[in-house]
């Protein structure tokens, strides 16, 4: 024992244990080995894996392999749950909701330090952060089982959940999953990672001890087969995943076509942007939060430091200092800064992209002792990196910071922006004109201004780009845990003739009728040369139309790319253009019904111009909330366009589909390829002359016409295209899904619908033609 002399000379702080007696007794309980929970049971223990202590290389316990079998008996469980669940009134589920956030609140301790044996992570940090927030969302989520009803009217739950969830905030995460979908009133079947399934395993008893009916959550333990297993259960309504980039894409190739709903929450590679009128000592402490909180194992770790140059010197100094005071020990010791990482392998990573970093040019700044034994690494600074370098490109997932320099704000955007990520970002400035510039020019799902890892069940938080899609938390959480009333019905096979590109049949009128495509605002030849051939309902030849081709495609995504402009247009600009494009189709209304030629044309155009009118209506008031989360924050959930949007119209109602789709994605500023139906595509090409009439900028509009299924896919493998819709044939929706897996981006698939109910129109267009941007901004005393 050091005297009291020696330690006010050190100052170094004593151990501080936490008590890990009472979770050392349960796991004793269960030496035997945990099996599944399924319909309110748990079950025998199965083939069983070891489950370990990161920190000191010990077995905790062990937990059962789940295998295909057992996905098979949770999904069936909870899909019986499911009706009685769904049907169970609100308040009903709000108290049962409540009963869990109560549960997990009076076993906060015990969850805290399972937690951090399991994982690793400091115990201050699952005390005060991961259980805490967990049992905030169960409450705030009891609040929304109660109001669902009233607060989403028309709209139903989904079915039964699959949901998968990564090692580095367990409890966490397994409430973000759990409490909405409950909520919301589907039932759930939920795999935990591998590495630390054990607070789920706690969480199963809670559900028992609460009276949750039997199967309406479910857990089964398992790596990434059992994974897989539940994505490709057949009786699975929605996956929702967090985890890595690349897993997300297999989980998007392997549900695409399944008419699953899926969202993913990805890895990311975060900016912490410094200015140079940044407090400097605030925005250090917030490298500390940002980068070494769960020792950097944080999808939204903002790890990429970027720092202005003219005051880059004495911050990355500063930040030494603050470094060398950092302490890496025992997570249980309730004076440590950071943990040990999760398990070997993750460890071997780190160390390995490390060691790539240095290999490229990078410095090292490490200045702090780690324990011997164990998995742990220090607090990491690397300096001297090029932006294109491996270590600012790839997600570490471990203490790591890189760090850059840049001279103005335009550049500190591009160097934000150069990642295929987009999940947060951290800004620190003490000019309020220049944080909120750079919140809006930031491509990312989550903003913090002047601080970092803030979160709440009442805010929505997901990525943009390769960092997924959908969110969690608050009304933009919930309503992906429901079916909406414009929820498109699943796509039909409806084989049609392949087009005919036969030179133009005998019939057609003398003069030629052949459609061009429509490009950045000028009619264009196709690139492919060619032509197809359009009938009317009879057969009779009606004229011809360009068929686009991948050249189209690029040329049309280039320009609306370039056509900024109308993304910054103001909301009551954009709602007079679309008024304006109903005026002036109102004034050929006779000429679309004729060009229509169907006996419902008539109304089809009378609808068409409606629409037109609701969404240009809507324009100036979807206009996103300010969510109550915590004091001293207003937090913003900004309704964004994607940017460029690829819309693939059906053949059904082709006019009427064309406008319900483009009127609202045009309403919140995106600006859009469109594939217009290619059975009778001269509606389209028609109604790009009433858009070159109506004040619609160049290249806001472009229309590429052809074999829709064919652009499709080049659409969904395009990079720039951020969304993509699809109304078609059930084969063409799941290509889309497919090839959309290798950037990731959002698709909204869908057969066809009745175009003149609520199935054609309503929020839900505008919902899908919108990302939700977070953004936390200080505010009060
Ligand atoms: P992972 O993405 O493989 O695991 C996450 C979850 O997915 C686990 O429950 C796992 O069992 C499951 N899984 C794995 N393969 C699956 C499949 N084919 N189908 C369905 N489920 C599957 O992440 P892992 O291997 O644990 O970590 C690897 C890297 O991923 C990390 O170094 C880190 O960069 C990143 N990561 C990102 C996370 C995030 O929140 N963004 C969380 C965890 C890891």
């Amino acid at each position: 024992m050091p005297e009291i002399k020696e330690i006010l000379q050190t100052m170094d702080y004593g151990p501080a244990p936490e008590d890990e007696s009472h979770v050392r007794a349960w796991l004793k309980s269960h030496a035997a080995g945990f099996g599944h929970f399924i319909d309110g049971a748990f079950t025998a223990p199965g083939a069983m894996f070891e489950v370990r202590n990161p920190a000191r290389d010990e077995v905790l316990a062990h937990v059962s392999q789940g295998a295909k079998v057992d996905i098979n008996k949770a999904v069936a469980a909870a899909r019986r749950a499911f009706p009685g669940w769904a049907a169970t009134p609100g308040h009903q589920r709000a108290r049962a909701l409540y009963a869990l956030a109560r549960l997990i609140q009076k076993r906060e301790r015990f969850l805290s330090v399972l937690e951090s044996l399991d994982n690793g992570k400091p115990i201050r940090e699952s005390r005060d952060i991961d259980i805490p927030l967990a049992a905030r969302h169960f409450y705030h989520h009891a609040g929304w089982a109660e109001l669902v009803a009233g607060e989403f009217p028309d709209h139903a739950p989904l079915g039964v959940c699959g949901q998968i969830i990564p090692w580095n905030f367990p409890l966490l995460i397994l409430a973000w999953k759990i409490a909405p979908a409950l909520a919301a009133g589907n039932t759930v079947v939920l795999k935990p990672a591998e590495f630390t399934p054990l607070t789920a395993l706690a969480f199963a008893e809670i559900c028992r001890e609460a009276g949750l009916p039997n199967g309406v959550v479910n857990i089964v333990t398992g790596d990434g087969a059992t994974g897989a297993a539940l994505v490709r259960n057949e009786g699975v309504d929605k996956i929702a995943f967090t985890g890595s980039t690349e897993v997300g894409r297999a989980i998007r190739e392997a549900t695409a076509g399944s008419g699953k709903k899926l969202t993913l929450e990805l890895g990311g590679k975060s900016p912490f942007i410094v200015f140079e009128d940044a407090d400097l000592d605030g925005a250090v402490e917030g490298v500390v939060d940002a980068v070494w909180l769960n020792g950097g194992q944080v999808c939204c770790a903002s790890s990429r430091l970027l720092v202005q140059a003219s005051v880059a010197d004495g911050f990355f100094a500063k930040l030494k200092r603050r470094m060398a005071a950092l302490r890496v020990g025992d997570p249980l010791d309730k004076s440590i800064d950071m943990g040990a990482i999760v398990a070997p392998v993750q460890l071997q990573r780190i160390r390995d992209l490390v060691a790539k970093g240095l290999s490229e040019g990078a410095s090292l700044h490490q200045s702090c002792a780690v324990p011997l034994g164990g998995c742990f690494y220090p607090p990491t600074l690397l300096t001297d990196v090029e932006p294109a370098a491996t270590v600012a490109q790839v997600e570490i997932f471990g203490p790591v910071a890189v760090a850059m320099t840049f001279r103005t704000p335009d550049e500190a955007v591009a160097l934000a922006n150069n990642t295929r990520y987009g999940l947060a970002a951290s800004i620190w400035t003490e000019n309020i004109d220049l944080a909120l510039d750079m919140a809006a020019k930031v491509r990312a799902g989550v903003v913090w201004v002047n601080a970092t890892n803030l979160f709440d069940a009442g805010a929505g938080f997901g990525g943009f780009r390769e960092s997924g899609f959908g969110r969690e938390g608050g009304r933009e959480g919930l309503v992906e845990y429901l079916k909406t009333p414009s929820t498109p019905r699943p796509a039909e096979a409806t084989p049609r003739a392949p087009l005919s590109c036969a030179p133009a049949e005998a019939g057609v009128p003398g003069i030629d009728r052949t459609a061009k495509l429509y490009i950045g605002g000028k009619q264009a030849r196709p690139d492919s040369g060619y032509s197809f051939a359009v009938h009317d309902s009879h057969g009779a030849p009606l004229g011809q139309a360009g068929l686009g081709n991948r050249k189209d495609i690029r040329n049309a995504v280039e320009a609306a790319a370039k056509a900024t402009g109308w993304s910054g247009a103001s909301a009551h600009n954009r709602a007079q253009v679309l008024y304006y494009v109903a005026e002036n189709l109102a004034a050929r209304e006779e000429e679309f019904v004729r060009r229509l030629g169907s006996l419902s044309a008539q109304k089809e155009v009378a609808a068409s111009i409606a629409r037109l009118f609701y969404y240009a209506a809507w324009a100036d008031k979807y206009d996103g909330r300010v969510h109550a989360t915590r004091t001293r924050h207003v937090t913003l959930a900004m309704y964004e366009p994607w940017g460029v949007m690829g819309i693939v119209c059906p053949d059904e109602a082709p006019l009427l589909a064309l406008v319900s789709l483009l009127a609202p994605a045009l309403a919140t500023g995106n600006r859009v390829i469109l594939v217009p139906s290619a059975v009778n595509p001269l509606a389209a090409t028609d109604f790009y002359q009433v858009l070159d009439t109506s004040d619609v900028p160049a290249a806001v509009v472009n229309i590429v016409t052809g074999e829709p299924d064919t652009l499709a896919k080049t659409l969904a493998e395009h990079h720039e295209v951020a969304a993509l819709w699809y109304v078609g044939s059930a084969a063409g929706g799941a290509a889309v899904e497919k090839a959309s897996a290798s950037n990731l981006k959002a698709t909204w698939i869908g057969g066809d619908r009745d175009w003149l109910s609520l199935e054609g129109h309503g929020p839900e267009y505008l919902r899908r033609a919108t990302q939700v941007k977070t953004i936390w901004v200080p505010y009060g005393e």
